[in-house]
């Protein structure tokens, strides 16, 4: 396993971040503890989490396989907030008043005293700026949280953050989080160049496309199961270009003998500004084509022949004087 350096922290974190949005209740999720036990064999350290997975049962099943393995100290530990976790009008969000107590949730749900990196998870419409980045600087002086993170927000908003953390003296935004696949592109016009001027870590989710580029999908091809028949997956990739892409790259990859998972994870970390891509293995054989992608060299014709697959997101870029 290769380890990078998220952003300008001193954080060295693996390739690979294990997403655990599917982890279920401890008891009755061996799978998931298994996935755990493989990952730290594989040296993976870096585990993302949120409050709102499984209405808190999977921090609290990764708060149990940490104990299990006596390696709080060894891993990079992420969770976030923001969705819903209740009924009532404040029960979500990103006021100081739902930061401070969820905070705590996640502590006690994840069985330590601080939290590596704590995301806001989406953009809250009703709450100032200013008033998330104290609540998120008081919980980093307090050692609750180490450094804030962000995920699901516009570049112009989180370069609008960064500038009040810095004119605050607040602590800032050190990684983002934003979705990021071979059909699912958007994050290469505006977030990753604003990622990389500002030292911003990244670390990409779903770089499958929930199960899009495996090879399972294409025009005319659908498994019988699968996570992108669930509606919400099959909704964001409704589209069909995405399923007539999913075939040129299926092709492109059984013709250079890779399998297409493999390819598709190693296309998404070999841009420069991804420090790690979330995956979200379902089982072991899936876990080790993750890793399979980890290792792979990814030259540069070789990343520009997949890349021209896609679809042309250069629409809209900043110009300067020809
Ligand atoms: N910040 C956010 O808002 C946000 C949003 C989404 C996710 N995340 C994070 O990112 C993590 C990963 O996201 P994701 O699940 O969307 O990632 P993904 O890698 O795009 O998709 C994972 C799905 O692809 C399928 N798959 C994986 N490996 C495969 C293989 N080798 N062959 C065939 N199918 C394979 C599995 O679905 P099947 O059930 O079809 O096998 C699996 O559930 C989550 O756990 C979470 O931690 C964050």
């Amino acid at each position: 396993m290769k380890y990078k350096t998220i952003g300008r922290t001193g954080v060295q974190v693996s390739s690979l971040c294990l997403g655990t949005m599917f982890f279920k209740s401890y008891s009755q999720d061996s799978t998931s503890r298994s996935i755990f036990s493989r990952s730290l064999d594989e040296g993976i350290n870096f585990f993302d989490c949120a409050n709102s997975y499984a209405g808190g049962k999977a921090e609290e099943t990764l708060g149990q396989c940490m104990a299990d393995h006596g390696c709080r100290n060894d891993v990079v530990l992420v969770s976030k907030v923001c969705r819903p976790m209740g009924e009532g009008v404040n029960a979500r969000g990103l006021s100081r008043r739902h930061i401070m107590q969820q905070v705590e949730n996640s502590l006690r749900r994840l069985q330590t005293d601080r939290i590596d990196f704590y995301f806001a998870h989406h953009y809250d419409p009703l709450t100032p700026l200013e008033e998330t980045l104290r609540a998120l600087d008081d919980l980093q002086t307090q050692g609750k949280i180490l450094y804030p993170a962000v995920s699901n927000w516009s570049a112009w908003r989180i370069a609008k953050a960064l500038g009040i953390s810095e004119k605050e003296s607040l602590a800032r935004f050190e990684l983002m989080q934003p979705m990021y696949n071979l059909v699912k592109r958007q994050a290469e016009h505006e977030l990753f160049p604003l990622a990389e001027a500002e030292q911003l870590g990244v670390i990409v989710y779903s770089p499958l496309g929930s199960g899009l580029l495996t090879g399972l999908y294409g025009v005319n091809r659908s498994p019988e199961n699968g996570r992108l028949l669930e509606p919400r997956y099959s909704k964001r990739y409704s589209d069909s270009a995405n399923y007539e892409i999913a075939d040129r790259f299926t092709e492109l990859a059984r013709a250079k003998g890779v399998a297409p998972a493999v390819l598709a994870v190693a296309w998404a970390m070999s841009h420069p500004a991804v420090t790690a891509p979330i995956i979200g293995p379902d089982n072991l054989e899936q876990l080790a084509a993750y890793v399979e992608a980890a290792n792979m060299d990814m030259s540069p014709a070789l990343r520009d022949e997949i890349t021209a697959l896609s679809l042309n997101y250069d629409y809209g870029v900043e110009r300067t004087v020809d």
